[in-house]
């Protein structure tokens, strides 16, 4: 969603401005902003649309100025457009903020600002700190923006820059990520490291509550109380070229090529062949712990709560836990019971869902130890839980989330088999278990060779309006997956079902048409996966299959077959999805999609 970059320091601002914003791309916006400050005058401009309508509205600006911050909108209150684009100023035109978050006592401010004379000029929630600001300054900048986020409830991370003070820029948070980037002589502000690692990798991650006042040269951390913070540096450990797309024409495609690399990653030390275990450090429990959990919990949204609901069906077998997989955006309304032997997992990619994020606390509130599943380090799920694991998966910049998936996947069979080992599972089965997951990135690779068949596979399926997609057990949830990657990355209708479910009804829509993928490896469920696909050609409905190298039977029934390597039956989701992501990349490429960055959706939902 929005993003955030900030800069002070000794050299120009525009083109680091520029540059920062096109790495926060990737979130997803309809608007884009910049503001320098040059002396004591603002210099700003507001764009719709892509930031190259903003680069070149300032192209021949060449402002010199060494302070400033820029912003990508994704609209919540208000339409998109140049007026409702960030920055937003007060109403001298002396201090302008950026925002990312929602302010929900907003209107009730307005109005009282408003009998007092302010004036604005925007529709969204955002302004009012602009002028709440502005109702408070007396001179001291931190001491009217602590009084002022005071007042306002809601979440935000903002950015705020004075005429009046030319080599100062502050920024604080509540509940939206800010991270300060450090340099001699320089300092940053941004939303996420990304528009950051190309200056510096050693960052702060303001706490919720915190404010930082930063200038060239130095920095200042405290708390909206005005009591001084000595915080963490943090050494960002990615690389600048990890977040770039390397040849590749999309990122989403070069994320799908790095799903081996995943897999590999999530696994890295994690998982002890002669033993047949598996341990995953940061979990902060104890082997008595563990063995005391009677209940898993799992909250996510999107492709994270599908990868929970192919992990249930791991730790259920091989941990035999109960499991339950919650929408984090209804967890909380529906009085969820926790009692001291459920424990709950947050998986999250960004770290930074205001879904799962609610549901976390709701977890936390009523006494559970939550622990997350998360890619991005330093993030707010990382910091606010109780312990958990990072997946490793580097970067991922594409809104369609693929190798998170992968990594996150890879997680929940090693916890399996971490919980599994502590109880009833014998050392055979550990070792198979194990020996089997280290060669899952090798059989990733030899689907990926199968890339231009895929290709010319999903080309040739253009044309189709609405696909189902169709998997039992652990394979359901991967139906899910397909279908959701196909919808948002290609704008094309896909439902998935399990196997058995359409004959209950959805089989009334099948013809020509309509046609199916159907997930049927050689597993247990192969036989009665069959029958069903009897009865979808029985109908005459067209199907592609994603099945187990050497089941030449299978191409009898259906009109396209994607092969997959056999493994065991419960590593197979890491197997098949991999197919299902290649399929929707290049039929939203067909399409001539903005793949990396489709209509409406945001790489990190960071509202509720
Ligand atoms: O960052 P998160 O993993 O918490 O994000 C959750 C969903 O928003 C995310 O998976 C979304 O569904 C993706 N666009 C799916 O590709």
């Amino acid at each position: 969603m929005c993003g955030i970059v900030g800069y002070v320091g000794k050299r120009p601002a525009q083109s680091i401005l520029l540059d920062g914003l096109k790495k926060l791309e990737y979130r997803g916006y309809d608007s884009a902003g910049i503001v320098v400050c040059d002396k004591g005058q603002l210099h700003l401009e507001k764009t719709l649309g892509k930031i190259e309508n903003l680069e070149r509205a300032i192209k021949n600006k060449n402002w010199q100025s060494t302070l400033g911050m820029a912003h990508t909108r994704w609209a919540t209150h208000g339409k998109p457009s140049d007026r409702n684009a960030h920055p937003h100023t007060d109403c001298k035109g002396e201090l302008v903020i950026v925002h990312n978050g929602i302010i929900e006592n907003y209107q009730k401010l307005k109005q009282a600002l408003q009998k007092k004379g302010h004036q604005f000029k925007s529709e969204t929630d955002s302004e009012v700190i602009a002028h709440l600001i502005e109702e408070n300054y007396r001179g001291d900048l931190g001491a009217a923006v602590r009084q002022s986020l005071s007042r306002l409830e809601g979440t935000y991370g903002i950015a705020v820059i004075h005429v009046k003070h030319p080599d100062v820029l502050i920024a604080a948070r509540k509940g939206s990520p800010v991270v300060i980037g450090l340099k001699e002589n320089e300092h940053f502000v941004a939303s996420d490291v990304t528009p950051l690692v190309s200056h510096t990798k050693d960052v702060i991650y303001l706490e919720d509550g915190e404010i930082a006042e930063i200038t060239p040269s130095s920095y200042h951390i405290s708390t909206i109380n005005n009591e001084k913070r000595e915080p963490a540096i943090n050494h960002v450990e990615w690389e600048i070229a990890e977040a770039e797309k390397q040849g590749y024409d999309h990122y989403m495609l070069k994320e799908i090529f790095e799903e081996p690399d995943a897999a590999r990653n999530a696994m890295l030390g994690r998982v002890i062949p002669e033993e047949g275990l598996a341990h995953l450090g940061g979990l902060n429990m104890n082997d008595d712990e563990m063995r005391e959990v009677k209940r898993i919990v799992i909250v996510a949204c999107g492709s994270a709560l599908y990868a929970a609901r192919a992990g249930e069906y791991m730790i259920e077998k091989y941990a035999d836990i109960p499991v339950e997989v919650e929408y984090a955006s209804e967890f909380r309304y529906r009085d969820p019971v926790i009692d001291q032997g459920t424990l709950v997992f947050a998986i999250s990619q960004s770290g930074e869902t205001a879904d799962t994020l609610a549901a976390m606390k709701e977890a936390k509130r009523k006494g559970a130890r939550v622990l997350g599943i998360v890619n991005v380090v330093g993030s707010t799920i990382a910091r606010e839980s109780d312990g958990g694991t990072y997946i490793h998966a580097g970067p991922e910049i594409g809104v369609a989330s693929t190798k998170a998936f992968t990594g996150q996947l890879t997680i929940l069979a090693i916890l399996a088999l971490q919980f599994g080992r502590l109880k009833n599972m014998p050392f055979s089965t550990g070792q198979k278990l194990v020996k089997e997951l280290k060669t899952i990135p090798q059989k990733i690779e030899s689907i990926l060779e199968q890339d231009k068949a895929i290709k010319q596979l999903a080309e040739s399926y253009a044309q189709y309006k609405n696909f189902f997609f169709l998997g039992r057990g652990a394979n359901y949830p991967i139906a899910l997956e397909g279908a959701l990657k196909l919808k948002e990355v290609s704008y094309v209708h896909a439902e998935a079902y399990p196997m058995a479910e359409l004959k209950h009804g959805p089989i009334a829509l099948i013809d020509r048409n309509f046609p199916s993928f159907v997930i049927v490896p050689k597993d247990s469920y192969y036989e009665k996966n069959i029958s069903n696909v009897q009865e979808i050609k029985a109908r005459d409905g067209r199907m592609i299959a994603v099945a187990t190298k050497g089941d030449s039977n299978i191409s009898n029934l259906v009109d396209e077959v994607i092969y997959v390597p056999k493994t065991l039956d419960l590593l197979i989701p890491l197997l098949t999805v991999v197919p299902l992501h290649l399929f929707a990349y290049h039929l939203a490429v067909a399409l001539k999609r903005d793949v990396d960055k489709p209509r409406n959706l945001a790489k990190s939902v960071t509202v509720e």
